[in-house]
């Protein structure tokens, strides 16, 4: 049984996570025209990973039998100045996300729904893990930055982090198995 509030919540959030699997993909698509083929392939495997958010939180909410709405479509943000400028946007975007979870987790608190926010403990830790690994691509990128072909040797690199994803995501159950 889960409350109302709870459930309005956790739909938001639902839809905070399309919107993210979203944006990454018009990030992706932007960072393959634009010559960055590894970094489009991490933002790829990205979009990938906010999916299987998505799905772990529909599951949740129908497993308590809460109903799980599917969101209305929403044009993300589509041009940026630079590769810098992409994961800029992509660290604000976690930021934001962060504080949506931990908002969400508010919510169950107050209702009294700690079997909830016993689960989003999940998401509470996977935040950390997002922050901290965009923050170090920044890092990368602005070294890169400095120096000729720096940034073509920092695509390459994302090759390797966009497998190291995707063995992830495979080893969490793939996309439509995800709970
Ligand atoms: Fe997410
Ligand atoms: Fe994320």
């Amino acid at each position: 049984m889960i409350t109302k509030n709870v459930e309005k919540a956790l739909n938001e959030q639902i839809k905070r996570e399309e919107n993210s699997s979203r944006l990454y993909l018009a990030m992706a698509s932007w960072a393959e025209r634009a010559g960055y083929p590894g970094a489009a392939d991490w933002l790829y495997a990205q979009t990938e990973e906010e999916r299987l958010h998505l799905l772990k939180l529909v599951h949740y909410l129908n497993d308590r039998g809460g109903n799980a709405v599917i969101p209305a479509l929403e044009a993300p943000k589509a041009s940026f100045k630079s590769l810098l400028d992409v994961f800029q946007n992509v660290l604000k975007h976690e930021e934001f996300i962060s504080a949506s979870i931990n908002d969400l987790y508010a919510v169950c608190v107050k209702e009294k729904d700690f079997t909830t926010a016993n689960y989003l403990q999940w998401y509470i830790t996977e935040q950390v893990e997002e922050e901290s690994t965009v923050r170090s691509i920044l890092d990368q990128i602005k070294l890169a930055g400095t120096e000729q072909g720096g940034l073509f040797l920092m695509d390459k690199e994302f090759g390797a982090r966009a497998m190291v994803k995707r063995v992830a995501l495979a080893a969490a159950g793939g996309m439509t198995q995800a709970k």
